[in-house]
């Protein structure tokens, strides 16, 4: 167990630590820049020069090697330049960066306290946090604890701050615009006949099996089809979002069978639409294996931190690279085309974990 002297890390202790890491030479040939060039593509989505719309983004590594880290500093980086603006003033592009709104899939153990404007400032001061909404499902009541050494804080939010969804619809209307919106999917999810239509309409063929259908209560993760529907199918073309989706092994399974199975597929058959219209997701899960292939041959950034295993067939990067890499580096490649390193730090003073309280567990 680390003791808190043990976390604190005194400005001496670090650069011991640093010069203990031995840093292969594999990994320093590996580009420093092409890592920052990546960077900045992931999270600035650009429609107006390059029009490169939303993207699709995964990161991948062991069990605490810093997918999380990485994705809350995203979130606060992502943003966008707006349609026409590059078009009449390239000189300016870096004036005309959006705060983007960031939608984050809430877990039973998260990070997403730290991005707490308070926080966030003690851990960066000086900087300019996004605002932040908690949004749950009308008929959840969940509560939020934070463990600090034995005792366990609740975190108060206050009324304003949250908000209650009773469709995807509504949860889209309350979303804070620039902000980041944390949400919990409903804890009771029943899959609709509509909403299957909706979504394998393309199966018409099949359709009669589900007129016959009552709505069935479904893994709570499956929302989040219903949700990337209705949000790619409402939402304006000028608004930008990026999804952040932890855990996404729970939404785009290996293995998964019948409507989950088809729900992948057509997930897979959005991916261009939705980064057309500017809808970004970033997803983390621990093994690229975990997940369905379809998904993954979709991804055109991944990121792959210590312990993550790149799959040929959709990467350039070899796996003796990544077992060269020490805790806060990473590899960032635009999918099969081009590579380069990252370095990171761990986010300073950041609180523990946040739990949530009164999930179902489904
Ligand atoms: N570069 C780093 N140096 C030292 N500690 C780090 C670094 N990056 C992350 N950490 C710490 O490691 C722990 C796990 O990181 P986390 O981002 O939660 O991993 P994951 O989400 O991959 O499980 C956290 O306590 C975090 O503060
Ligand atoms: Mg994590």
């Amino acid at each position: 167990m680390t003791t808190a002297t043990q976390e604190n890390t005194s400005p001496r202790s670090e650069q011991v630590r640093r010069r203990d890491i031995r840093v292969s030479k594999s990994l320093l040939a590996v580009s420093p820049d092409i890592g920052k060039a990546l960077t900045y593509e992931m999270t600035t989505h650009d429609d107006g020069v390059a029009a490169t719309g939303g993207v699709f983004g995964m990161f991948l590594g062991a069990m605490g090697k810093g997918k999380s880290t990485l994705m809350v500093q995203y979130a606060q980086l992502a943003n966008h330049v707006p349609g026409l603006a590059g078009k009449w003033d390239v000189v300016n592009l870096r004036n005309q960066h959006v705060p983007e709104t960031v939608i984050w899939r809430g877990l039973e153990y998260d990070h997403w306290n730290c991005l707490i404007p308070e926080y966030w400032i003690q851990s960066f001061p000086g900087t300019h946090p996004k605002p932040i909404r908690l949004h749950m499902h009308y008929r959840d009541r969940l509560d939020f604890y934070i463990q600090a050494g034995k005792k366990k804080y609740r975190l108060m939010l206050s009324g304003e701050d949250i908000r209650f969804y009773n469709s995807p619809e509504q949860l889209y209307e309350n979303l804070l615009q620039g902000g980041i919106n944390v949400v919990y999917e409903p804890q009771e999810y029943y899959l609709s006949e509509k909403t299957l239509t909706r979504l394998l309409a393309s199966q018409l063929a099949k359709k009669s099996d589900y007129s016959k259908m009552e709505d069935v209560r479904a893994p709570s993760a499956m929302w989040w089809y219903e949700f990337i529907e209705t949000l790619s199918r409402i939402k304006a073309r000028h608004e930008f979002y990026t999804l952040h989706l932890d855990e996404a092994d729970d939404i785009f399974p290996f293995g998964a069978q019948g409507n989950h199975w088809h729900m992948i597929g057509w997930l897979t058959r959005s991916i261009i639409h939705l980064r057309k219209n500017n809808v970004s997701l970033l997803l983390a899960t621990q093994d690229i294996n975990l997940l369905d292939h379809r998904i993954y041959d979709r991804v055109n950034y991944f990121m792959w931190l210590p312990g993550s295993r790149p799959k040929t067939r959709v990467s350039m990067v070899h796996q003796n690279l990544i077992r060269t890499l020490p805790r806060g580096w990473g590899i960032v490649e635009e999918a099969n085309s081009r590579f380069g390193r990252i370095r990171f730090q761990r986010i300073p003073r950041q609180p523990p974990v946040v739990q949530a309280v009164g999930l179902s567990g489904i």
